[in-house]
């Protein structure tokens, strides 16, 4: 039986999909009901009897970084896929994605170990891969630099990679893969989905940077291709195209029939908008929107390659273009039935 970590995320709930769809027995941790509904409404953009594979999953409820209910989870598995992580651009969450990234993915991995699991997938990130200075394509084999630069996400996602890589070294059989930006429907109110959400109220700028986008389809289909060859010990990035960040906003606003966001957002721009946002979430209490992390990512120019996968298992990506449409046809659709 396979175990599913993130089955409530918008990586997570696909690969589920994909899974109930070949009949395979998983097993999906989850923390909350209410992210159950998000899960069937992923399922039905792909099938007109989403209940049913939807009912043919067993759902447990847990927490990465609560080992007694997680340890139970484990019971009889065979196959896990760790998709849960915290994602956050926000500073003061830093902790916190240390316990879940890194603490998180320790508890997995000896659970791993302890219930003598076949293989683990664990879905890393390009942010674990450190950027380059020079205009190379980035591979698996970029050596990671810890800096200023680095943002606490990605400090945590390479703790992550740390304790798999230890687990390989302990007897564990893992398979790790690094997307870009995942580009799939669903939840429009986090990661990319946000960009969908933004462009559609009209938003007027775009970041001055590019970076590797690929879409979630194409991210299940590598994991579960991973996962039932013999590959171990390796790492994938996952990137099918390269964009700046003007040409995928343009896309975007295109398919969501909204103004294209035609102003550039300049460093001195965003900074202005960094300090009237920090101010704003003091005195309302709120989120940050603008950090000095998501600015640096949005104006980074890295470029990744991600070819190893292509060249190991045949897979082909979807063209970036066609992925921003789809999506754009699946938000529009939801916001008629709302
Ligand atoms: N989205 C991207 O563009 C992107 C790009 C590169 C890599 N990744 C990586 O891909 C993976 C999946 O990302 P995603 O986009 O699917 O994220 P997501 O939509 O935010 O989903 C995160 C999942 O992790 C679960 N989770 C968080 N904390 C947990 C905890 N303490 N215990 C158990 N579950 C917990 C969440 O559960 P709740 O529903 O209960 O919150 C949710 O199911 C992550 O490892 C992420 O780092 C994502």
């Amino acid at each position: 039986m396979i175990l599913v970590t993130g089955g409530t995320g918008l990586v997570g709930s696909h690969l589920l999909y994909e899974l109930a769809l070949k009949g395979q027995k998983v097993r999906a941790l989850y923390r909350n009901d209410k992210r159950l509904s998000k899960v069937k409404h992923v399922f039905s953009y792909y099938s007109d009897d989403p209940k049913t594979l939807f009912n043919r999953i067993e759902w447990v409820l847990g927490d990465i970084t609560d080992v007694p209910k997680l340890q139970s989870a484990f019971e009889g598995i065979t196959h896990v896929y760790h998709c849960a992580a915290l994602i956050s651009f926000q500073p003061n969450d830093y902790y916190k994605m240390r316990h879940v990234n890194i603490t998180g993915t320790a508890n997995v991995v000896n659970l791993c170990l302890q219930f003598k699991i076949e293989k683990l997938c664990y879905v890393s990130s390009i942010a674990a891969i450190g950027s380059s200075k020079t205009n190379q394509a980035v591979t698996e084999e970029q050596d990671w630099q810890s800096d200023k630069q680095v943002s606490a996400y990605a400090l945590t996602k390479y703790g992550g990679e740390m304790e798999v890589w230890r687990g390989t070294q302990e007897g564990l059989a893992a398979v790790m893969v690094n997307p870009g930006v995942i580009i799939g429907p669903g939840y429009w109110k986090s990661g990319s989905g946000t960009l969908f959400t933004m462009i559609k109220r009209g938003l007027k700028y775009h970041p001055t940077g590019r970076t590797g986008f690929v879409d979630v389809k194409d991210v299940v289909n590598a994991m579960t291709g991973l996962m039932s060859s013999n590959i171990s010990i390796e790492r994938f990035i996952l990137i099918s195209e390269n964009a700046e960040w003007k040409r995928v906003l343009t896309e975007m606003a295109v398919g969501l029939e909204a103004k294209i966001p035609r102003h550039r957002a300049s460093d001195f721009k965003l900074n202005i908008a960094r300090w009237a946002d920090a101010i704003r979430s003091v005195l309302l209490k709120k989120q940050r929107r603008v950090t000095k992390s998501s600015m640096r990512s949005m104006a980074s120019r890295t470029i990744y390659d991600g070819s190893k996968i292509t060249n190991t298992l045949g897979l082909k990506y979807q063209p970036l273009s066609d992925s921003i449409a789809s999506n754009c046809r699946f938000f529009l659709s939801d916001q008629t039935k709302t």
